[in-house]
């Protein structure tokens, strides 16, 4: 159901939650300061406890009562990228609540790129958001996902399809060397070209697990089986198969097959959305083209990333 920006704020306040446009995708926002509705997100997402969220700013002076012992790091990184996709864990302050950092000692922030979300936080003070996906379900990039997972009856404010399309660049500064443990449109290039350090990169290795929980759990997921494509010469198009290429080399116009001409960052914004219509749709396969894991773009590796996630599981 959607509702105003003032109604939205107001839910805030009185310790309910409503889902929220971000650059990324949309999240499920609570009070941060509020335990009992930070719980809320985590009952109506089916989300597991241990898997902590991000705390959404719209102002740099929020930092202070969220993390402590900040590095001069995250100013250069917040002056760079934010308002932007990229999350910053850091060693938290004492006064975070529990619920929020499933009891680390590190909390996780960012600042949402979205005119909407700024102006809710600006009245609000920070939210917690994870995405706001039924838990195991792809994220959301458009209104219509979250009626798909809740009917009508969740609240949200309508910000339009997500430009991004997929979810913030997780970035570790607690530990050096500093590591990506989620990537993200912002990549480990970009961030080390604005530091002047290495960045490593320990998504999906056993090793991050403990430092980053949802990684283990399943992701990013559509009911349809998700495969790379082995050769991107088919002969026989299967109806019951989406086929999503990139290159601009296919030549079949049909239904079911999809290219994005090389605009990556437009297959990005589209993935999820593909991903749940391949499900409305009733689509047993899909079948996508292949992208470098070693690509530069940080767009790209993010792709390559969330959909290896949904081929593997
Ligand atoms: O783009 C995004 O980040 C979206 C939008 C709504 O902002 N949010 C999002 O939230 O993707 P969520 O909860 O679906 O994913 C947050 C990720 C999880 O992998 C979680 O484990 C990790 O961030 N995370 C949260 N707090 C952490 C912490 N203290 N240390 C390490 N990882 C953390
Ligand atoms: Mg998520």
């Amino acid at each position: 159901m959607e509702v105003t920006l003032e109604q939205a704020i107001e839910i805030i306040k009185r310790g309910e939650i409503v889902a929220i446009p971000t650059e990324t995708v949309y999240g499920l926002a609570a009070d941060a300061k509020n335990a009992i509705a930070v719980l809320k997100t985590f009952e109506k997402k089916g989300r597991p406890a241990d898997n902590p969220l991000i705390v959404h700013i719209s102002e740099l002076d929020q930092l202070t009562d969220l993390a402590s012992d900040i590095p001069d790091e995250v100013y250069t990184l917040a002056n760079r990228f934010w308002p932007g996709p990229l999350t910053i864990v850091l060693k938290r302050d004492q006064a975070v609540l529990d619920v929020i950092t499933a009891a680390l000692d590190t909390v996780a922030v960012r600042m949402p790129d979205h005119p909407l979300t700024l102006e809710l936080i600006h009245s609000t003070g920070p939210v917690t958001a994870p995405s706001a996906n039924k838990s195991g379900k792809p994220s959301p990039t458009k209104p219509a996902h979250l009626e798909q997972d809740y009917g009508s009856d969740l609240p949200y404010l309508d910000g339009g399809e997500c430009s991004i399309g997929i979810e913030s660049t997780v970035l570790d500064l607690t530990q050096k060397p500093f590591s990506v443990l989620r990537p993200g449109a912002i990549s480990s290039d970009e961030i080390s070209a604005a530091l002047g350090v290495e960045i490593i990169e320990t998504e999906n290795k056993s090793s991050q697990t403990k430092r980053s929980p949802g990684t283990r759990y399943t992701h990013y997921k559509p009911e349809a089986e998700v495969h790379w494509m082995k050769s991107l010469i088919i002969d026989h198009f299967e109806t019951d198969t989406l086929y999503v290429y990139h290159s601009g080399n296919n030549i079949t116009s049909s239904e079911n097959v999809i290219d994005f001409n090389g605009n990556m960052d437009k297959l990005a914004q589209s993935l999820y959305d593909i991903y749940r219509t391949a499900d409305l749709k009733n689509y047993i396969k899909i079948l996508v083209e292949p992208i470098q894991q070693t690509s530069k773009s940080g767009i790209e590796r993010a792709l390559f990333n969330r959909i290896q996630l949904s081929v593997k599981q």
